[in-house]
């Protein structure tokens, strides 16, 4: 067990300021809950339990952190009206245990592992009560601000931007809101937090001041990276934490091996796998899961949406979609396509503006396309359909649903049917000596 103890995520609070209906820790970052990213750290740092603070939406938070991470050590503390982070805490300390306690917010989704384990190590070498970080943002924007002691080396309290004097104000180091505690601290100091000040509310950081008068030592820890501390209360905070891990993300493909032609216009969902080798071109979104091999070519302007498979050296170009797609290897989709519910062989080659009609309007089916198939131009594969090997449709073929195109065929038109060269078929006769000349 490492010197985080037992891990409260405090994930319970109204999210005002985020406008929206959606309890604030569900906000998608990048495919996934922000909620995820803060239990991920939570168990990075191999705790002896997680405790989660919910109150709004709190049977829908439970429901998706178990879905999400199954039955890992999580504890679910109700907190039904939400006075405050200090009132947040108060709430979990029956579920604290005897050792130490790390506190997290459930809105800060890119603070590192090492930088937890680096805020635990130092409390638990130095003896202090507490320890917490701390950074110096060029802005700090409604951030709590910290007051050092004479010497500077310690914390003499935390105060509010709300209940800060101008001189407080103008202090430029603000407190992250994440606090390492010694055993038995919570418990002893949190019951006697006061709701007094402009919020009404109980503040967590104002245990830093009551432990300091009782003659305790509380430490900060500067976090260097200012992208780490970021806290989302606002819509504008989450799209500035949504392009960090974004650029996280990418960064991880890159050093991986895999060519991103230009990051800033491409879209990757956290959960998604990315080969050796493969490029990825501009205007690119990819939503997860997803699996990609290696040596492929996506983009410019393709959208693989969940549950796409692309093998080894595929292609998918602009303007292409793919949902729920098997993509073989060695096969191309350079143009205007669709394909939704599709398993499609290796080498094939789907013609510009193929449409996989998956969906009827009441159920969606699925369509195989078999190996070296060629799909024509503006092909319409109403599904569910089978294209075989080696067969052909035709330019603005409409392949209506429960048609199987046999291996080698070839068939043409609307609707579209088997192409027979026979004598007595001038049409196709004269088209087929036509196209041979
Ligand atoms: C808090 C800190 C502030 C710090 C900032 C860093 C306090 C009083 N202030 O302010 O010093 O600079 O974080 O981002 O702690 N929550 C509950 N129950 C509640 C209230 C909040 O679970 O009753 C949860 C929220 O869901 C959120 C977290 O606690 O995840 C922080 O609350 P929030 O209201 O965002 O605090 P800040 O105003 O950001
Ligand atoms: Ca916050």
């Amino acid at each position: 067990m490492g010197a985080s103890g037992t891990v409260v995520i405090l994930a319970a609070g109204q999210g005002t300021r985020m406008r929206s209906t959606l309890p604030k820790v569900l906000h998608p970052l990048c495919g996934r809950m922000m909620l995820g990213y803060v239990v991920d750290q939570a168990l990075s740092l191999e705790p002896s339990s997680v405790q989660i603070v919910v109150g709004k939406g709190a049977e829908e938070v439970e429901r998706r952190v178990r879905g999400a991470f199954g039955e890992r050590p999580f504890g679910f503390v109700r907190q039904a009206e939400q006075r405050g982070t200090g009132h947040a805490v108060q709430c979990a300390l029956p579920s604290l245990g005897g050792g130490p306690a790390l506190v997290l917010y459930g809105d800060m989704p890119l603070l590192r592992s090492e930088t937890l384990r680096k805020l635990c190590d130092l409390r638990a070498r130095s003896g202090a009560a507490a320890a917490l970080l701390t950074s110096w943002p060029d802005d700090p924007r409604g951030f709590g601000r910290i007051v050092r002691n004479s010497s500077g080396e310690s914390v003499e309290r935390i105060v509010e931007e709300r209940d800060a004097t101008p001189d407080e104000r103008a202090i430029r180091e603000v407190n992250a809101g994440v606090y390492s505690f010694a055993p038995g601290v919570l418990q002893e100091f949190v019951p006697s937090v006061k709701d007094e000040n402009a919020q009404g509310e109980f503040y967590l950081t104002d245990v830093a001041a009551a432990l300091v008068a009782a003659g305790r030592e509380v430490l900060p820890l500067v976090v260097d990276d200012i992208e780490e501390t970021i806290g989302v209360n606002t819509l504008r905070h989450l799209a500035e934490a949504r392009a960090a891990i974004q650029f996280r993300i990418l960064e991880r493909h890159l050093e991986a091996g895999v060519q991103i032609e230009d990051p800033s216009t491409t879209f990757v969902d956290w959960n998604v796998e990315i080969g050796e080798g493969t490029t990825i071109f501009p205007c690119t979104v990819i939503r997860g899961p997803a699996r990609i091999g290696k040596g492929c070519e996506v983009g410019p302007f393709t959208h693989l949406r969940p549950g796409t498979v692309l093998a080894d050296q595929s292609e998918v170009g602009n303007f292409t979609e793919t949902k729920n797609a098997v993509v073989g290897r060695g096969t191309k989709a350079k143009h205007l396509s669709y394909l939704g519910d599709v398993d499609i062989g290796t080498d094939v080659n789907i013609g510009a503006g193929t449409i996989v009609a998956n969906y009827d309007g009441k159920t969606k089916h699925r369509t195989l396309i078999g190996d070296r198939a060629f799909v024509g131009s503006g092909s319409i594969l109403v599904a569910p359909v089978e294209v075989g090997a080696d067969a052909t449709t035709g330019g603005g073929a409409v392949v209506t649903r429960n048609s199987k195109v046999s291996p080698g065929e070839t068939w043409v038109g609307v609707p579209a049917r088997p192409l027979i060269r026979r004598s007595e078929d001038a049409t196709l006769e004269s088209d087929s000596s036509r196209s041979s000349r």
